[in-house]
């Protein structure tokens, strides 16, 4: 009975880990990775919501890349949790914001310029998690911010491009 008692027993939040990242390192990497999967949470809602209200003459484009663009997330979105945890930290779910209803009134353009702004905020605060992963030798870690922000500065290149003059 005592090894159930043991089993059931809550568990400290960290775990220790002896890969060679510190764990001083370890939490505030997982820090802000929390922030960075919270953004790219409600991005991820945004471009969604953004691909069904789209209307007008450039209907067609926007509402092929946005698809793309909540798919490559959805998958990433796994991915940045998932490193979360393996550092040892426990991930939390991101709040998605009400404010999101206003989207619905915006023009074509309007919501492309919405969409490159987030996109352009996430990838700051990748930066800083990328700071913060390098300063502790994880370079697993910086080597998943490179790939995602790969993907979001050629998802802004692409979403400029769709409404360019
Ligand atoms: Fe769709």
């Amino acid at each position: 009975m005592a090894s159930v008692s043991r089993a059931l027993a809550p568990k400290p939040s960290v775990e220790a880990i002896a890969t060679g990242i510190a764990a001083d390192g370890r939490a505030r990497i997982a820090e802000a990775l929390q922030d960075v999967l919270g953004a790219s949470y409600r991005l991820l809602v945004k471009t969604q919501i953004h691909h069904w209200n789209v209307v007008g003459p450039l209907f067609h484009p926007i509402h092929v890349l946005t698809e793309a663009h909540y798919e490559d997330m959805f998958a990433a979105i796994d991915t940045i949790a998932e490193r979360i945890r393996a550092l040892g930290h426990p991930t939390a779910a991101p709040v998605i914001g009400t404010e999101m209803t206003k989207v619905t009134t915006m023009s074509a353009k309007e919501l492309v310029e919405d969409l490159i702004a987030d996109h352009e905020a996430l990838c700051r605060s990748m930066r800083d998690a990328a700071s913060e992963a390098e300063e502790a030798d994880d370079i697993v870690t910086n080597d998943m911010l490179v790939a995602r922000l790969t993907f979001h500065e050629k998802a802004i290149w692409m979403l400029r491009a769709v409404v360019a003059d």
